[in-house]
């Protein structure tokens, strides 16, 4: 039994709500304030301790994500690549990745999803050892209809309705997911919706049905934002440059993570800063840099 918990940052979709700024380029390399969107998902995974990613593109726009990440050992982490042909749904993901999925859990995120909290790392420590059934995140919303809606009870999903008009509840499913390695089975089971998709909500009721869907509840002081129309990328985008500037941190910032979590060397975290760009991302470097040494 491996581990380790592995992640995936899903990351094809047709972004058609972002049309037509995404007919030549995928939403995920879009620039949420000073950097691109996908950065702030793969800082989540690496917040949960997950090193081990699995980057799934459309086939036009993998180049342009392999040129960004590379295979992620400037972060002490290893990133690959999958494409998905289509957009056959956000289960879909657990096909394409099974070969490195293996007989580890695993990690899913959407590579829209923005999560902010000073406490959010807690929320994401899971043990892989020990870890059963799956995990999800709820957050409570004004406007839950919009969503996937989960009520809980005990921590358990007792129910899971997509978009209802009645909400049994005002907590919906954010673009995070934790599973254990019974998923690869389970989304051979499933079958495509309506809308001819692999939904991850089916996944998610194989769980519940199994009495195996945790719920840990994203606290008020957390903030979950999704960039997949106009005003949420824009609003993302002014949210980040507030608190950044505001707080004098980065949010999403893969250098400064992989360094405080040891996974780089101080030698490798200088050579960014040698090669900073002459902005504030690089400023932000240069300054943690200079007060570690302080
Ligand atoms: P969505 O926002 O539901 O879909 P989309 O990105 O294709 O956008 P639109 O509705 O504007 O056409 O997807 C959420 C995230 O999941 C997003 O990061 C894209 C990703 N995704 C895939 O990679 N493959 C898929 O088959 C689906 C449905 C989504």
């Amino acid at each position: 039994m491996s581990r380790n918990m592995k992640g995936i940052i899903l990351s094809g979709g047709a972004g058609t709500r972002l049309h037509p700024s995404t007919i030549s380029i995928s939403k995920q390399l879009l620039p949420v304030f000073d950097k691109p969107l996908i950065y702030y998902p793969l800082c989540t995974l690496m917040s949960a301790n997950i090193r081990e990613i699995l980057c799934i593109t459309t086939p036009e726009s993998q180049d342009n994500f392999k040129k960004l990440l590379g295979d992620g050992s400037k972060w002490g982490i290893d990133i690959t690549f999958e494409i998905q042909k289509n957009p056959n749904g956000i289960a879909e993901a657990f096909k394409i990745g099974k070969n490195f999925v293996g007989n580890s859990p695993v990690g899913l995120i959407l590579g829209d999803n923005i999560f902010y909290g000073s406490n959010l790392e807690e929320y994401l420590t899971i043990d892989p050892i020990n870890f059963k059934g799956a995990e999800i995140f709820a957050y409570q919303v004004p406007d839950p209809q919009r969503y996937g809606v989960v009520e809980i009870l005990d921590n358990k999903a007792v129910s899971i309705e997509e978009k209802p008009s009645k909400p049994k509840s005002s907590y919906v499913i954010t673009g995070l997911y934790f599973y254990d390695n019974q998923v690869l089975d389970i989304v051979n089971q499933i079958k495509p919706s309506a809308r001819n998709e692999l939904e991850i909500s089916d996944v998610n009721r194989v769980y519940l049905e199994k009495n195996m869907l945790n719920v840990k509840k994203l606290s008020q002081g957390t903030v979950w934002l999704d960039a997949g129309t106009t005003t949420s990328l824009l609003q993302a985008s002014q949210f980040v440059q507030t608190i950044q500037e505001r707080q004098q941190i980065q949010i999403g910032c893969p250098e400064e993570l992989s360094w405080n979590k040891g996974w780089i060397s101080d030698n490798a975290f200088y050579k960014f800063i040698e090669y900073a760009p002459k902005n504030n991302y690089g400023d932000y470097l240069k300054k943690i840099w200079k007060e570690k040494l302080i």
